[in-house]
């Protein structure tokens, strides 16, 4: 069976990969959700194309798993140019950036996944490309050094990061349009279910694509995941068509709750709630408590638990709130009833 872990990680996994191209919308028309960046995308890239223009560099931040990369190809598609694909820490040298640079076509899209971890060296002669479409570069040492300019295409930078906070102000005030991607609502979830199931010819009822859209964290990523595992069980235990009660009773098997919550994060949720009064709780003694990286905590778990107010970060550590002990009382006495959740 496989790790729930796995299933609500926001990471891209191997098995990802290739059902995401397949599944990836080409055109913003077919992109669901993130009404408000797609409207100021329409109109930055019409206003580009009849001015025949490199569009702006565009800076995508949010949690990871709600499509930064898809929309980059996107952008893409839309402006009718060519695009490719490098994060930050594939970048080690100045070298490695000019060499994918000098290679681009003009107008082309550079998209640089997460940009955080780009190297201080790679970072500033980002600032030239990014600015003036050229790149310095010194030859010889001492009084023979000479600096010559290399002019390189008009492109337009798009970079994603799960971490604004990590990138220097020179290099934000760099993007002429920066962009926060918002967690999906329901429905919208729903509807990217949807289009996945009839891309993958997956049987599928309203019931039971609102069943995954309501425990997919509100990550387009996870929902896809949670399709297909939920599909294997419905071609296994059932007649193939994915209905609530088969989707339910499927992501109970996978012991992913109502709330889209795993055994990790009820574990989290219960040691701070039995082990601390509650909180606060410092990251690093509540990661030790957990047996987990504080890295993987503060990025993989916190988001979606501040996100439905379950926890909080207060200066002096993280504390739980009222909703989430009562959720939580809820589920322990759901499961010490041999269920995992209580009946409606
Ligand atoms: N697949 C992943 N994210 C998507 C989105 N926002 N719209 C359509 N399909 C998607």
């Amino acid at each position: 069976m496989p790790d729930s872990r796995d299933l609500i990680s926001t990471e891209r996994q191997p098995e990802d990969e290739s059902v995401e191209l397949s599944l990836r919308p080409n055109y913003l028309s077919e992109y669901i959700g993130q009404e408000v960046v797609k409207e100021n995308l329409r109109v930055a890239i019409e206003a580009a194309r009849r001015r025949g223009d490199s569009l702006d560099h565009i800076l995508l931040s949010g949690p990871p798993g709600l499509g930064k990369t898809t929309l980059a190809h996107v952008i893409a598609n839309e402006l009718g140019v060519g695009i490719r694909v490098t994060s930050g820490p594939a970048i080690e040298r100045p070298g490695d950036l000019v060499a994918i640079l000098t290679n681009l076509e003009d107008r082309d899209v550079l998209f640089i996944d997460e940009i955080h971890r780009l190297s201080r060296v790679a970072e500033e002669a980002l600032y030239p490309a990014m600015e003036d479409f050229s790149y310095d570069w010194v030859a010889g040492k001492g009084p023979q050094a000479r600096t010559y300019r290399l002019k390189l295409p008009k492109f337009t930078l798009i970079a994603a990061t799960t971490r604004t906070g990590l990138l220097t102000s020179p290099l934000r005030d760099r993007f002429g349009i920066s962009f926060r991607l918002e967690y999906y609502s329901q429905e919208e979830l729903y509807q990217v279910v949807k289009r996945s199931a009839k891309i993958l010819d997956i049987p599928i009822d309203r019931g039971g694509g609102m069943e995954i859209a309501r425990r997919s964290r509100g990550t387009p990523r996870i929902a896809n995941r949670l399709l297909r595992r939920v599909r294997d069980f419905a071609q296994v235990r059932r007649d193939g068509e994915i209905t609530r009660e088969v989707a339910a009773e499927a992501l109970t098997m996978l012991e992913i709750d109502e709330m889209g919550l795993d055994r990790s994060d009820r574990q989290i949720l219960l040691t701070i709630i039995e082990k601390y009064g509650g909180g606060p709780v410092g990251l690093s003694t509540l990661a030790a408590s957990l047996s987990e990286d504080p890295g993987t905590l503060e990025d993989v778990y916190e988001p979606y638990l501040l996100q439905i107010g379950f926890l909080e970060r207060t200066p002096r550590g993280r504390s739980v709130t009222q909703k989430a002990i009562e959720y939580m009382g809820k589920s322990v006495r759901s499961r010490e009833q041999g269920r995992l959740f209580e009946e409606p």
